[in-house]
């Protein structure tokens, strides 16, 4: 700690801290137009000249040093700030009463405020540019824009999309898209970060336009009257009466305006944020707190929720009349469910009824959905998604360390000296994270390798790239292993005192030289050479791995190999260290920690021990059943073979989701009963007898796990559509129709019961997550929570981890003669999984209308395909019609479909072979044959998506060019003082 002095009043500081984070902290007020905590210093608009010790420096790039005399107010500080700002108002046009960022936050506007600035010395400038309206979802008005940077240092260093610039040289300097492209054309990925961060209106969200004052939905040219008015009046009442109108106009919004928090619906990275109002109007997500995410979002987290108001919501139960389906009351629906489902288990057992949990739902949900299935029904056939991508990565996980999630934080992959990915497309399908990693590698020095069949954006990034052959992942990381050990790089003094089974694990790795790895994965042996020596140098590595791993027969093993290299290497137990299995939807980690899995309860307790049936039991007030029940994979088989003869099932999209999708929906369709509960008619909805609805995530209160293993809360952002009910509530209303007498009446209530019967979760409570707060289980029943795992010990009753053999078998299906491509698929960053909500939302099917297979250049020579030619894929399975995109980010024979389409699902290719320990099927090991048809039409991916755009990297917004325009002076250097710049 250092003590500074602050306008006459000593202040403890820590050595370090910026100036201006002091002054903030202590309550001082300085102008700070250009500086965002979570962007660092800029350096760009000068409006925080301080004085320090007789000279001015800016306060967001000096730090704090012990005996430091700031002062904040001098008449030398307090010129230089109004000349800076005088330097923003002549690039900004003052019309708040009429501006849509007038919500009290805009900070040109506060600064104004700030600085009791009543006119004007230099003039507005126009700039010689039009507005840009050409992003679905944002516009840039450059008159408005004052040159901040802030949005490109977004941009640039914490998205590093690395699409923003200022053309600091310019007479006339703008913010550049791609250089100098329009928006609609250039690499931006829409998501979000340079409009949320954007201190004034140049860049606002489009749903904000028109929509969030009382008087901005007037006509341009009445604007501009109403413009020229107010400056008319400008010289003569000065900025203080006329901000005091536009002040209570903005106070007018407090009362119309909601702020509500959320979390992310998508993916498993678990981005929070406030949503704005307006009635159902969705105004604008608003990220700033989330702990995993601050400032970040993707495309769908910021601009995806047109599934919330789509018209095409369902609104009322449906009861299937023959062929088609009639409305119906929720009284007669849910009458209808009991009959049945009684009369089913009457006549058939309770086994034969099965129950699929939504990994889109929340906790609680999940939970109440296991009760109904165990303590209500009878059975344990009760399973989630997670059976489609995390369960091998969780076994894995289990038989190595002991818990079944991520060991650390995002935070620690963001500060790991190298990270590992290892079949995971993280930029589109974990974008948040993606943005960690990118910017430690751009800016720290972060080393990445990355594993993949496709040269996806992190490819592309990498420091080493390289394809093993599809399903061949074992082979070189245990490779890799072996060569750690046999060379002298394996950490021994951490094996000898954390690990067991050094020994057999040794042995079993006697098989996977370098030479025998290179022979089966078609990767020379320099390069896996190099890995291991990247690997065994770095001080701290992550592994990040998902579907291109789990996926395989082999995805149990893949994932125990990946652990047994971190165990080896010392990879655990420290910050920047350890094992990341990236979780796919927004609550897959929920849904199976709260026991909706065939053989475990809530808090992965197995469902065969009597000592935690007992707690159940005593808790529940039942018996329950003590065998393991049937998970979704072997539900669809027991459908096939008359066992089961009922499901109910909420919002999953199973029937084109789950592998071999022709199997499943024949399955289906010879269900006695099916209770489908979603927010639209899915395509799984098809077979359905009974249809309910559901409620979006905007329209519910829970909580939902992340990735990080972080439970976090969301509220009710608007009431449910008339007609439907949270999920949670329908889940009871069943069970209370079959005679359970629950009696929920909040959320809370369902996870006070949690916390009480799983160790998981002690001290998990309402009260403990409530705003931005969150806990990374597992949680103490004081609330202690652990966001790195194993820092005192592994989770096993020794306390050490486990070195877990495992051998080579190889995938089960590989191309041959008549099925001689092999097929990949995974997601599109726009889209989330078959876009049955994404697609909803009208700019993301403008960037992205329709699905299509990627092939490669040599392939696209080879068989006469262009990007449009229509062609045939078929598999052993099925077939379907898609579109060819022709790119280089796949090779040779290698094919890749991602899932977005419900009329031509990639499932309906992919096969039932599965990972025998965990029953996922193999979705990335099919073989197609692809007939190239005559027909060519557009390329299925428009000329304005991301993908075809030319990025412009550079560090930050590189204020130092303009720091040498002839024009630019340090403000307040008349005054004599001496201008410093601290640092970058
Ligand atoms: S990618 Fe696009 S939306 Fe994201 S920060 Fe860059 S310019 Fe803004
Ligand atoms: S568009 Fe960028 S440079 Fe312009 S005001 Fe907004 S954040 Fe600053
Ligand atoms: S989809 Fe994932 S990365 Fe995108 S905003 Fe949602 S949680 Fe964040
Ligand atoms: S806040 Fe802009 S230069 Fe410091």
């Amino acid at each position: 700690m250092v003590n500074v002095t602050i306008d006459d009043r000593m202040q403890q500081a820590e050595a370090g801290e910026l100036v201006v984070d002091l002054i903030n902290r202590v309550g001082g007020t300085i102008p700070q137009v250009c500086y965002h905590p979570q962007l660092g210093p800029v350096q760009t608009c000068d409006t925080c000249m301080v004085e320090v010790d007789g000279r001015l420096v800016r306060a967001c790039a000096a730090e704090a040093a012990d005996g430091m005399r700031v002062s904040t107010k001098s008449a030398a500080a307090s010129a230089a700030q109004e000349e800076a700002f005088d330097r923003i108002l002549s690039n900004h046009l003052l019309y708040c009463t009429v501006c849509d960022n007038n919500n009290g936050n805009c900070t040109v506007h506060n600064t104004t405020k700030l600085l009791a600035i009543e006119h004007q010395k230099i003039p507005f400038r126009s700039k010689p540019y039009e507005v840009d309206n050409t992003n679905p979802f944002y516009r840039y008005d450059p008159d408005q824009c004052i040159l901040c940077g802030r949005c490109v240092e977004a941009c640039q260093n914490v998205e590093v999309n690395e699409t923003l610039s200022i053309n600091w040289e310019d007479p006339n300097p703008r913010v550049l898209w791609d250089g100098g492209s329009t928006i609609g054309e250039s690499s931006c990925v829409s998501c979000g970060h340079c409009v949320t961060v954007c201190p004034c209106n140049a860049l606002m969200e489009k749903t904000m336009l028109g929509h969030a004052g009382f008087l901005t939905s007037i006509k341009k040219s009445a604007l501009k009257g109403m413009i020229d008015v107010v400056k008319g009046v400008e010289p003569e009442t000065g900025y203080g009466a006329i901000l005091q109108v536009s002040e209570a106009e903005s106070k007018m919004r407090e009362h119309r305006i909601r702020k509500t928090k959320t979390v992310c619906t998508y993916c498993g990275v678990g981005c929070s944020f406030d949503v704005w109002t307006k009635d159902r109007h969705i105004l604008k997500v608003a990220p700033e707190h989330g702990p995993a995410n601050g400032i970040s979002t993707c495309i769908k987290g910021k601009f995806g929720w047109g599934h919330i108001n789509s018209e095409d919501r369902l609104t009322s139960p449906l009861i299937r009349e023959g062929k088609t389906f009639r409305k119906a009351s929720w009284d007669e629906a849910l009458t209808l469910i009991a009959r049945r489902f009684t009369e089913l288990k009457a006549k058939h057992g309770a086994d034969s009824i099965g129950f699929i949990s939504s990994s889109k739902c929340t906790n609680e949900e999940s939970y109440l959905m296991q009760k109904l299935a165990r303590a209500v029904i009878g059975t344990n056939n009760v399973d989630n998604c997670s059976r489609y991508c995390q369960s091998p990565a969780t076994v894995g996980l289990f038989r190595t360390v002991g818990y079944g999630g991520d060991s650390g934080s995002i935070s620690d992959i963001h500060q790991a000296d190298l990270v590992l990915i290892v079949g995971s497309n993280t930029a589109e399908s974990h974008p948040v994270i993606a943005t960690r990693v990118k910017s430690s590698h751009k800016l720290k020095g972060q080393k990445l390798i990355v594993a993949d069949l496709r040269e996806n954006e992190m490819a592309r990034r990498a420091d080493l790239f390289f394809s093993p052959k599809p399903g061949t992942d074992v082979a070189w990381l245990s490779a890799v292993s072996r060569y750690i050990l046999d060379n002298g790089l394996a950490k021994t003094e951490f094996l000898a005192k954390w690990t067991n089974g050094f020994d057999e694990y040794r042995k079993s790795l006697e098989p996977f030289t370098m030479e025998a790895a290179s022979r089966i994965c078609g990767v020379p042996v320099e390069t896996l050479t190099k890995v291991a020596g990247m690997i065994a140098e770095a001080k701290n590595v992550c592994i990040l791995w998902a579907m291109g791993i789990t996926q395989h027969t082999q995805g149990s093993d893949g994932s125990t190999a990946i652990s047994n290299l971190l165990l080896i290497t010392g990879n655990y137990m420290r910050p920047g260290t350890g094992a990341y299995p990236l979780r796919g939807h927004n609550n897959v980690q929920g849904a199976s920690d709260h026991g909706s899995m065939p053989n475990m309860l809530p808090g992965y307790q197995l469902v065969t021990d009597p000592e935690v049936r007992q707690r159940f039991e005593t808790a529940w007030k039942v018996k329950l059943p003590s065998s393991k029940g049937l998970d979704n994979h072997q539900m669809v088989d027991a459908i096939h073979a008359g066992k089961l003869k009922s499901m109910y099932l909420i919002g999953e999209e199973m029937s084109i989701v789950d592998s071999n999708a022709n199997y499943v929906g024949d399955g289906f369709s010879k269900l006695d009963f099916f209770v489908v509960q979603d927010i639209f008619f899915s395509e799984t909805c098809r077979f359905a007898d009974v249809v309910l609805p559901g409620a979006p995530s905007l329209e519910k209160e829970g909580t939902f796990t992340s990735t990080e293993r972080r439970i976090q809360r969301l509220y009710e952002v608007l009431e449910p559509l008339p007609g439907c009910k949270p999920d949670w509530r329908i889940t009871q209303d069943i069970a209370n129709r079959l005679g359970a007498g629950w009696k929920y009446q909040h959320p809370s209530e369902i996870m006070d019961e949690i916390a009480s019967v799983t160790p998981l979760f002690a001290g998990v409570s309402y009260e403990r997550l409530a705003g931005y707060k969150s806990l990374q289980w597992p949680v103490a029943a004081d609330g202690t929570d652990e966001p790195l795992l194993y820092t005192k010990r592994f989770a096993f009753p020794d306390g050490k981890a486990r070195l877990f053999p495992v051998s080579w078998i190889g995938p089960t299906e590989v191309p041959n003669a008549e099925f001689d491509l092999h097929l990949n698929n995974g997601r599109l960053l726009e889209h989330f999984h078959e876009g049955n909500l994404t697609y909803r939302t009208e700019g993301i099917r403008e960037k992205t209308p329709d699905v299509f297979v990627e092939v490669s250049p040599e392939l696209a020579e080879e068989r006469g395909i262009q990007s449009g030619t229509w062609v045939q894929l078929i598999s052993r399975y099925g077939k379907v019609r898609v579109r060819a995109l022709v790119t280089d980010r796949v090779h040779g024979h290698e094919l890749y479909m991602p899932m977005n389409s419900v009329e031509s699902p990639v499932n309906r290719l992919t096969s039932s072979h599965t990972d025998p320990v965990t029953n996922t099927p193999a979705f990335k090991e099919t073989s197609v044959h692809m007939n190239v048809l005559a027909e060519v039409g557009e390329s299925p991916l428009p000329r304005n998506n991301s993908r075809f755009g030319h990025p412009t990297p550079q560090n930050g917004v590189e204020v130092e060019r303009k720091w040498k325009r002839p024009d630019y002076h340090t403000p307040g250097n008349g005054n004599g003082l001496v201008q410093i710049q601290t640092r970058k």
